[in-house]
C-alpha cells in the first residue's frame, strides 16, 4: 500500500482560531489537513466555504509535491460539487474530494427524462478537477456499495480516474461519531484490486479503531476528535501513524 498519510479533520479544531490551529497541527506532525465542507443540504450541518479556506491557506505552506505535507484535502459534502471546483482551487485546495451520491450520472438513471436535477457524472467531475490541476477524490457514504466504483476506477482514460477513494466510516455530517467496522469489507475489496490507490477512511478513527482500518488496507487516515480532543495532538498523530505502519 502507498505511504501512510495522517489527515486531521479541522472540523474539531477551534473555529475562532482556525489559522493557528492549522499551522500547529502541521507542526504536530500531520501530513494533510482534512477540510470538511458541508452545505446544510447534502448533510444536515453547515461548516464554511472557500473564503475561509483561502484565509487558512495563508497560515499553512503549500505542499512542495503532489500529496506533500500541507495538502488541503477538501471533503465536499455538498449537493452541487461541480459549482464550487474553481472557487476552491483559487482558495488553495489541493485535493477536491466530491461525493459519488452528489454526482450520479443522470443518463444512467432508470428514467433519464424524469431527472430534473441534472448532475455531473463522476468521470466528468474528475476530468474537470484535473483540468484545474488538483487531485480528485471520490467519497462514498456508508449505504453506497463499493461496486459503483469499479467502472470509475477501471477507466483507461487517466484524466477521468480518481487519485483517491474516501470510504466513509460514519454517516457524514458530524464529528465524534462511532466507527462503523462493517465498512471494512469495502476497504479490503478496494485494496485487493488497487494496490497503489490512496484509500482514505473518515469517521470514528482513533487509537482504538486504527488497526481495523489499517488491516483492511486504508492508508489515508482522517481523525477529528481523536486528534483535537487529545491532551497531546502530536502523540495522537504519531500513534495513528504507527498503527498504519505496523
Ligand atoms: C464527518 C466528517 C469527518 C469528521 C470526523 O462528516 O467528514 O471528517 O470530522 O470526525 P471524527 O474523527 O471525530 O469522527
Ligand atoms: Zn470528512
Amino acid at each position: 500500500a502507498p505511504a501512510p498519510i495522517i489527515a486531521p479533520s479541522i472540523l474539531s479544531a477551534d473555529f475562532a482560531a482556525l489559522g493557528a490551529a492549522c499551522s500547529k497541527t502541521i507542526s504536530d506532525g500531520a501530513d494533510w489537513l482534512h477540510v470538511d465542507i458541508m452545505d446544510g443540504h447534502f448533510v444536515p450541518n453547515i461548516t464554511f466555504g472557500a473564503p475561509i479556506v483561502a484565509k487558512i491557506r495563508s497560515h499553512v505552506e503549500r505542499p512542495q509535491t503532489a500529496y506533500g505535507k500541507g495538502t488541503f484535502d477538501c471533503h465536499m459534502m455538498i449537493s452541487e460539487p461541480k459549482k464550487w471546483v474553481k472557487d476552491f482551487q483559487k482558495a488553495g485546495c489541493d485535493n477536491y474530494c466530491f461525493h459519488y451520491e452528489a454526482a450520479i450520472d443522470s443518463t444512467a438513471a432508470e428514467n433519464p427524462e424524469e431527472v430534473t436535477d441534472k448532475k455531473t457524472s463522476p468521470k466528468e467531475m474528475i476530468a474537470y478537477i484535473h483540468s484545474l490541476n488538483m487531485r480528485a477524490g471520490i467519497a462514498i457514504k456508508p449505504k453506497t456499495p463499493v461496486d459503483v466504483l469499479w467502472e470509475i476506477l477501471d477507466n483507461h482514460n487517466k484524466d477521468e480516474v480518481p487519485d483517491m477513494v474516501l470510504v466513509m466510516t460514519v454517516e457524514p455530517g458530524f464529528g465524534g461519531q462511532s466507527f462503523m467496522a462493517d465498512m471494512m469489507p469495502k476497504v479490503k475489496a478496494l485494496r485487493e484490486r488497487f494496490p497503489n490507490l490512496n484509500i482514505e477512511v473518515d469517521g470514528g478513527l482513533s487509537e482504538k479503531t486504527i488497526d481495523q482500518a489499517a488491516n483492511a488496507g486504508a492508508n489515508v487516515i482522517v481523525a477529528g476528535s481523536a486528534v483535537f480532543g487529545a491532551k497531546s495532538p502530536a502523540d495522537a498523530i504519531s500513534k495513528l501513524r504507527e498503527g498504519v505502519e505496523k
